[in-house]
C-alpha cells in the first residue's frame, strides 16, 4: 500500500467492546516514547488484536511521521466535530496504516493543542476504547495535565526509561508519584536501550528504581534510528532484531497481563490528580 493510500481514513465498523487502554509515559523526553508505541501498536495487531493509537503529544506529536501517515484529520477536527461524534463517526478520523493500526493524530500545529479539552479528550478516549482490543497513547513527557489525563485512565502505564542517571533520577520521582496517587499498580517500567554501554546496567536500574521485573528494550541504534526516519515500524522491516524481538516479547507479556491488571484496577469516583490540576 502506497502512502497516499495511507492517507485513506478509516471506513470501519467499530463494535461496541470494552479495550484497553495502554498509556506510554516518560520522565524524560527523546527516550522512546514514539518509537514504543508504534512498535507495540504494530506488534499488538501481529496478535490479531485490533488496536488504535492516540497520539497524544498535542503539540509535537509525530506518530504520523513515524508510521508514514499523512492526514489533514487530526484529533483537533474531532473536536471541532464533537457534537455529533461516536464510534461511527470517528472512525472518519482515524487513519489507516497498512498494518491495520488506527491512528488518531495529534493537531497540525502546536496552538491547536488548547483547543483539545479534557472533556473532548475524555469522550474520544471512551469511543476508542470501545471500538478496539487496544489503545495505546503516545502521552507528552513529563506529568503535565494532557499526560495525566491519559494516565490516571490507563488501564496499564508504561514508564519508559533508559540507563541515563537523569533519566532513572525522574524515573524514580515518576514512579513514587504514581505510588502515592494509587496508580503504581498499573505501572509496568520499561528499560529502553538496555543493553547500551554505560556505567549503569539494567539490572542497576531496576534496583535504583526499585522495580522487581521491568521489560527490556535491545539497543539498536541504526534499525530504530532508521525506522523512525523512514516511518516503518522495525517490528515489520526487521522483524528478527534483537529490538523487535524484545517488543514481540513485550506485547505478549502485556496482551496477557492485561486482564488482571484490570481485574484489579480499582475505580475512583474523582481524580487523585484534582488537587494538583483544574480540569478545564
Ligand atoms: N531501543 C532503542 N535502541 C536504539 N535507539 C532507540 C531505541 N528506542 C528509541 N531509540 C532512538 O531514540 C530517539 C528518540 O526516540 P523517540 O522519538 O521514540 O523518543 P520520544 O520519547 O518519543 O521523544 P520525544 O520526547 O521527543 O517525543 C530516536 O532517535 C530513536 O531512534
Ligand atoms: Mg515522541
Amino acid at each position: 500500500m502506497t502512502s497516499h493510500e495511507n492517507m485513506q481514513t478509516a471506513e470501519v465498523n467499530l463494535h461496541q467492546k470494552r479495550g484497553k487502554l495502554i498509556a506510554v509515559c516518560s520522565a524524560k523526553g527523546g527516550i522512546g516514547r514514539t518509537t514504543l508505541t508504534v512498535n507495540l501498536a504494530v506488534a499488538l495487531i501481529k496478535k490479531n488484536f485490533s488496536v488504535a493509537i492516540l497520539d497524544g503529544d498535542f503539540q509535537f506529536g509525530d506518530v504520523n511521521l513515524a508510521m508514514d501517515l499523512k492526514t489533514s484529520l487530526t484529533i483537533k477536527e474531532v473536536v471541532e466535530g464533537m457534537g455529533s461524534i461516536d464510534e461511527h463517526s470517528l472512525a472518519n478520523y482515524l487513519a489507516v496504516h497498512e498494518s491495520g493500526v488506527r491512528v488518531l493524530s495529534a493537531p497540525e500545529r502546536p496552538e491547536f493543542a488548547d483547543l483539545v479539552t479534557n472533556e473532548a479528550v475524555t469522550k474520544i478516549v471512551d469511543v476508542m476504547v470501545a471500538g478496539h482490543d487496544y489503545v495505546v497513547v503516545d502521552t507528552p513527557v513529563g506529568l503535565n495535565e494532557q499526560a495525566i489525563q491519559f494516565i490516571e485512565r490507563a488501564d496499564q502505564i508504561l514508564v519508559v526509561t533508559n540507563l541515563e542517571m537523569a533519566s532513572l533520577k525522574n524515573t524514580k520521582l515518576l514512579l513514587e508519584t504514581l505510588d502515592i496517587l494509587g496508580l503504581r499498580s498499573r505501572a509496568r517500567t520499561i528499560i529502553n536501550r538496555a543493553n547500551m554501554e554505560s556505567v549503569i546496567k539494567a539490572t542497576d536500574a531496576a534496583k535504583i528504581l526499585a522495580v522487581e521485573n521491568p521489560i527490556y528494550i535491545a539497543n539498536d541504534f541504526q534499525i530504530c534510528s532508521q525506522s523512525i526516519n523512514l516511518g516503518v515500524p522495525f517490528v515489520i522491516k526487521h522483524g528478527k532484531s534483537e529490538a523487535a524481538k524484545s517488543v514481540f516479547k513485550m506485547a505478549e507479556l502485556i496482551s496477557s497481563e492485561s486482564g488482571a491488571i484490570t481485574a484489579k484496577k480499582t475505580k475512583k469516583s474523582h481524580s487523585p490528580f484534582g488537587k494538583w490540576f483544574s480540569k478545564k
